[in-house]
């Protein structure tokens, strides 16, 4: 059985030996699982080179361990729960033997469709039951699975589908969020339409009585392939360190990173973390509110649970359709125990006051997850007080894309929880802080840049296609480390908080936003000189986008002007990113060397002008005063 840390002692001795034998702790965590083949070697690694092979010679299928190994002690328990936005649809649940049983259906589909191991399948999907099949259908036959956010523009999926070179894209028609009914499959012939060369099919899930263009040939209905074939699909035997899954993120330069994830230490972390950081028992009903185009999604709503044997839930809709108190009354109605969620959603909800969760009692819950951004004290004594009725402990979560899982966090009932401290690291994980030159920085009640000293499974392998910007992002600034590109804080006990990014990326209601990403569509507009974008506190989303444009003078109309520049941002990246406040300026500060001072405009989106200390040095000095007397913000 995966080790289940019950008390303090037990963390202590777990962490100590994590440090001292990293490959027996670890050794012991992957013999729970069902191999082909046992490994040869537990880990080796060149961390400057980005390169990591964890149970090397291991022979794998990561969903064998999500489902069919269960099937003997738990064939007929809830693996999933669908819950829809329609709150009066029925709820859909689904047993381990009836999930394998679809999953095999699909991986059959693909074959159908020509897809093979190695092949990659971009999906651009609701959160509908097809898209948790899919994926795992995907990794049934050994092909590589990228999710995309169906929030996202057809531009930015066009720019993953080609960055990935999928063959195929699973879709649906539409998407019901909330009361409005959103076009997918017409974003993704937009797409297409941008040169994605290597998609040869569309396979396109029916979730709505309405018409929808089909391409004969092309594209293929999910009720046609897919119902009729055997619930029966050998899976694909696969090496650990074979890829499992490429997940897109946004970093400091405009294009996104398609991060690698392979097979083995993946579900070996994702497994460990998941049964230690929620504790979970085997009638716990375990729902994580994180939409499957993020990380979150894939580790704790998919691959964690379900290789823990878990019942996991999984939500169409949105915290406040029909009213806000959708999340609560999911949690009553399913008797939910853990609880994982976003500091961005608490805000949202404290902001529609308490009466829609004081009148709801839940008294299920023992574990109220925080994940995708620092939460501020008020948000986490709601959370605590008002959610969790001062009964379930409140864990803050801190992990990326690239670490798989959750690396820094309280344990339920054996370290207790600070708020807004992520706390401690779980067993096997080694942070550090460094200052700028890279020296550790030791001692407690300090600050620093937030790195992690030693490998663990799920460490990233890779950024699809361009292994040199992997090492140079995460391996070379600190060498013999990799960096998170936060920073953070440890107090007197040796707790940390994760105080932000420290890098140009923005955290937009948990959502990584790279400001780089923005400034080029904005600089797509024909009018636009030039343009500046940071992050400032949001009440809301933690953060939001500001941008300072300088135009070429030729606008006729202001306000037209900057609704076209959202209208840009929409199309080129998706409205998860149309700046909150766009102001235009004459000029941007800049150092001699021609660099943007950004610091000197996150001073002036925060409107902490006091603060901006000495301006002398600046390229040109007169333009901040002229920025901050500016009166066009929209
Ligand atoms: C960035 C990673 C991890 C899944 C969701 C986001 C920030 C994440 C916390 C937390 C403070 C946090 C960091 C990190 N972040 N969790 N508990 N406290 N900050 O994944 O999109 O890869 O973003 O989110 O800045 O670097 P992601």
């Amino acid at each position: 059985m995966t080790l289940q840390i019950k008390s303090l002692d037990e963390y202590k001795q777990a962490y100590k030996k994590s440090i001292e034998d990293p490959e027996t702790f670890w050794a012991d965590q992957a013999k729970t699982f069902e191999w082909f083949e046992p490994w040869s070697s537990v880990l080796n690694f060149k961390m400057e080179n980005s390169s990591f092979k964890w149970f090397e010679g291991g022979k794998l299928n990561i969903t064998v361990n999500c489902l069919d190994r269960h099937l003997s002690t738990r064939g007929d328990k809830t693996a999933l729960i669908w819950e829809a936005n329609d709150e009066s649809r029925e709820s859909v649940k689904l047993t381990y033997k009836e999930l394998l049983a679809k999953v095999c259906q699909c991986s059959n589909a693909l074959k159908e469709l020509g897809i093979k191991k190695g092949d990659r399948v971009v999906f651009y999907m609701p959160m509908v039951v097809e898209l948790a099949i899919g994926v795992l259908a995907c990794a049934r036959i050994g092909a590589i699975h990228s999710v995309v956010f169906a929030g996202f523009s057809a531009n930015a999926l066009a720019d993953r589908v080609k960055d990935a070179g999928a063959e195929l894209i699973i879709c649906s028609d539409f998407n019901f969020r909330g009361n409005k009914c959103i076009e997918v499959k017409s974003v993704v012939d937009q797409a297409i339409s941008q040169g994605c060369d290597s998609v040869r099919n569309v396979l396109m899930y029916k979730n709505s009585n309405k018409d929808v263009d089909f391409e004969n040939g092309r594209d293929v209905w999910w009720h046609d392939i897919v119902d009729k074939q055997l619930p029966s699909c050998d899976p694909e035997i696969m090496d650990a360190e074979d890829p499992l899954f490429i997940l897109y993120t946004s970093g400091s330069t405009g294009k996104p990173k398609g991060v690698v994830h392979s097979c083995a230490g993946y579900m070996v972390y994702t497994c460990y973390s998941f049964k230690n950081v929620f504790q979970y028992k085997e009638n716990d009903i375990y729902w994580c509110t994180a939409d499957i185009g993020w990380i979150t999604g894939h580790s704790y709503i998919i691959y964690g649970p379900l290789l823990a044997g878990a019942t996991t839930m999984m939500f169409e809709g949105v915290p406040t359709y029909p009213e806000p108190d959708r999340f609560w009354k999911i949690c009553k109605k399913h008797s939910v125990t853990q609880f994982y969620t976003a500091p961005t959603a608490i805000r949202a909800l404290m902001a529609q006051g308490d009466k829609w969760v004081d009148s709801i009692d839940m008294p299920s819950l023992q574990v109220l997850g925080s994940v995708g951004e620092p939460i501020n004290e008020e948000a986490w004594h709601w959370y605590n007080d008002k959610v969790g009725k001062k009964r379930a402990q409140v864990v803050d979560t801190w992990w990326q894309t690239e670490t798989g899982g959750i690396m820094i966090t309280s344990i339920p009932g054996v370290t207790d929880s600070k708020p807004t401290y992520a706390s401690y690291p779980l067993p096997g994980v080694q942070p550090v802080l460094v200052d700028p030159k890279g020296n550790t920085i030791e001692g407690n009640n300090v600050e620093g840049l937030l790195c992690i000293e030693y490998p663990w499974p799920s460490i990233l392998r890779t950024t699809y296609g361009d292994h040199d910007r992997c090492i140079k992002t995460y391996f070379s600034p600190f060498p013999g480390k990799y960096f998170t590109g936060d920073g953070a804080r440890r107090d007197e006990d040796g707790r940390i908080r994760v105080i932000g990014r420290v890098d140009d990326v923005i955290n937009v209601s948990g959502h990584r936003i790279g400001t780089a990403e923005v400034e080029n569509a904005i600089d797509e507009h024909e009018n636009v000189v030039e343009s500046a974008v940071v992050g400032f506190p949001h009440e809301i989303k933690g953060q939001g986008i500001y941008a300072f444009v300088i135009s070429d003078g030729n606008i006729a109309d202001k306000n037209q002007f900057i609704a076209e520049i959202n209208g840009i941002v929409k199309e080129k990246i998706g409205a998860i990113a149309r700046p909150d406040k766009i102001k235009l300026v004459e000029g941007l500060p800049k150092t001699r060397s021609g660099k943007i001072m950004r610091r000197i405009l996150r001073l002036i989106a925060a409107d902490r002008i006091s603060d901006l200390g000495d301006t002398s040095t600046l390229l040109n000095p007169e333009v901040v005063e002229k920025i901050i007397s500016e009166k066009t913000e929209v």
